[in-house]
């Protein structure tokens, strides 16, 4: 009710700005990197495992696919993410030796736990999940688990659950690498010293949302929206997608900025704001190019650049830059203006937040 909601109008905007709050509390208890941090017996699962697959629905999804390229980048593993409602149903090659991920915020989404019943029945014995809900199937059904502590998440469209899964994976992308020997003592210390920064960075961040609220002035009229991003940041853009798509009915998608010119491009006109999350300066040029394409074509762009960037505002190019860099933990950083810009174009358009038409909160069944 009211009370609950504080100074906030909906749940949705309640969690978002409860995310500096959900990842303290998400890394509470982690003194240092150790595989126990998921359980007993964690050691010598991740001493087994050569690779990693990972199954989710949804933004739970998006979480994982940012989590591959933790995986890959950082522990050298090998790493296939997978919609749990497509794994299930094809015909895969089970290796006994992949680290089965499921990703959930409610731990009873029923694709992912019949994605993880088919993993085991093909003879993956090695589960793990990275859930919100300690008591939930999921958790009693894999024998690892680390369990994000967002805490309630009310909004049909999730926020906070999505960026405390992403700290429970970049723990895990940790773990793993200290098992295999591919990161230094002191590489270690590092990330983690940069995570326990994170809930101040992610305030800074919340304090952008009065030019979100500008950019969302511009979007409540529109009907279709382009993400852009690349590497770690695409899967921040197919989310972004999903979260305008989800509360404010616009038709939003996400394309990895390279495949601009591969069909997207076709569809840029004055009536298509194109969303970029951006890079740091090595991608910097090419990200010019791109933005040069979608000027020629009337499309006004609108420019999340990371801190270190030098893009500037200028005519139908809107920049709003993130307070700090942030190297491999910016997509926590980076979604939470595009969950500001859903939000308060949702609000803009009148549309009902925290249940969006035709969607539910947990899909427990088919
Ligand atoms: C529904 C919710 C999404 C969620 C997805 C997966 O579609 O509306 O917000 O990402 O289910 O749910 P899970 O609980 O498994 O993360």
């Amino acid at each position: 009710g009211a009370a609950e909601l504080g100074p906030y109008r909906h749940y949705m905007q309640k969690e978002i700005f409860e995310q500096p709050r959900a990842i303290a509390d998400t890394l509470e208890g982690v003194q240092s990197i150790v595989p126990e941090l998921f359980g007993d017996g964690a050691y010598s699962v991740f001493k087994e495992i050569d690779s990693v697959l990972i199954l989710a629905c949804g933004t739970s999804y998006y979480s994982g696919c940012t989590a591959k390229y933790w995986l890959e980048g950082i522990a050298k593993i090998p790493t296939q993410v997978e919609i749990a409602s497509e794994y299930r149903y094809r015909e895969s090659v089970p290796n006994p030796r992949t680290l089965v991920v499921t990703i959930s915020q409610s731990g009873e989404t029923a694709d992912t736990l019949a994605a993880l019943r088919h993993a085991r029945e093909l003879g993956m014995e090695h589960t793990l999940t990275v859930c919100n809900v300690g008591t939930s199937a999921m958790v009693r059904e894999c024998k690892l688990a680390y369990i994000t502590r967002a805490g309630a998440e009310i909004g049909v469209a999730s926020t906070k659950a999505f960026t405390t899964q992403l700290a429970g994976l970049f723990l895990l992308t940790l773990a793993l690498a200290q098992v295999k020997g591919r990161i230094t003592e002191s590489q270690e210390a590092a990330h983690l010293k940069a995570m326990r920064h994170l809930p101040a960075a992610l305030t800074a961040v919340l304090a952008l949302e009065p030019q979100i609220i500008g950019w969302a002035e511009q979007f409540a009229g529109k009907e279709n929206a382009l993400f852009l991003g690349r590497g770690l940041h695409y899967p921040i853009a197919l989310e972004g997608a999903l979260k305008l798509k989800e509360i404010t009915y616009i038709h939003a998608e996400a394309y990895a900025a390279g495949e601009l010119k591969h069909g997207p491009l076709a569809l840029v006109t004055s009536q298509m704001p194109v969303v970029t999350v951006a890079p740091n300066d090595t991608l910097l040029e090419k990200l010019k190019s791109n933005m040069q394409e979608v000027r020629a074509r009337g499309g006004v762009l609108y420019v999340l650049a990371d801190a270190d960037t030098r893009i500037e505002s200028e005519d139908g190019i809107h920049v709003i830059r993130m307070p700090e860099h942030y190297g491999p933990l910016s997509p926590l950083l980076h979604v939470v203006p595009l969950q500001l810009l859903a939000y308060h174009t949702a609000c803009a358009r009148g549309t009902d937040v925290d249940k969006p038409r035709n969607l539910a909160k947990s899909v427990t069944v088919e």
